[in-house]
């Protein structure tokens, strides 16, 4: 348990802070390696689309709450629904999860995932999947040790205009 610190679902109220944190894990994943790069418009944007987000029933966002109106980190996941025959059809998807860095290693993911596989039993999802950067080495390392094993790999190939 970490003192001071409240795992409860996103509100709306939540929302500037939590547009903070987003912008704080593209920070993150921006600096870990050149390829990953986000539309910072987009990123400026989040207040608007993630009242979205919190207004859908396939998505579900907690939250850490220090209790002084500032957030310390967030999960942010959804159902899955699959339509080309994979099985199974439904599954959990980790869109995002991030905590800042004073936070981290307390236990504090493993308290919100908890009740996020809460809310995907509730719906029948018996998988969750996520995807990590390969050159976030402390972000996958603390997926396997929260229990999610190296299942698929993404690879990518950057097309270059071809010369006439
Ligand atoms: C990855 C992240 C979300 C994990 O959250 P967390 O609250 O730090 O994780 P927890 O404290 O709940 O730890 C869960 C497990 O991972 C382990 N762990 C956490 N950080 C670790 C690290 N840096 N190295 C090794 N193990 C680590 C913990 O020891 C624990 O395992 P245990 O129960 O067997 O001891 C968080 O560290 C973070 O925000 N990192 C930066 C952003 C990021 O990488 N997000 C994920 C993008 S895909």
């Amino acid at each position: 348990m970490v003192p001071d610190i409240e795992i409860r679902p996103a509100r709306l109220s939540d929302i500037p802070e939590m547009a903070r944190l987003v912008a704080a894990l593209a920070a993150y994943e921006e600096a870990l390696d050149e390829r990953a790069r986000y539309d910072w418009d987009e990123i400026r944007d989040a207040p608007s689309w993630l009242r979205v987000v919190l207004s859908r029933d396939h998505h579900a966002v907690w939250v850490a709450d220090s209790g002084k109106g500032l957030l310390v980190g967030h999960l942010w996941v959804r159902l899955y629904r699959r339509r080309e025959g994979g099985v199974p059809a439904l599954s959990g998807y980790i869109s995002q999860a991030f905590l800042e860095d004073a936070w981290r290693g307390k236990g504090l993911m493993k308290l919100m995932l908890g009740d996020a596989y809460q809310w995907f039993r509730a719906q029948n999802v018996t998988v969750v999947t996520l995807s990590v950067l390969h050159r976030n080495w402390l972000g996958a390392t603390a997926w396997h040790r929260l229990g999610f094993a190296d299942w698929r790999e993404e690879r990518r190939l950057e097309l270059r205009p071809k010369r006439s």
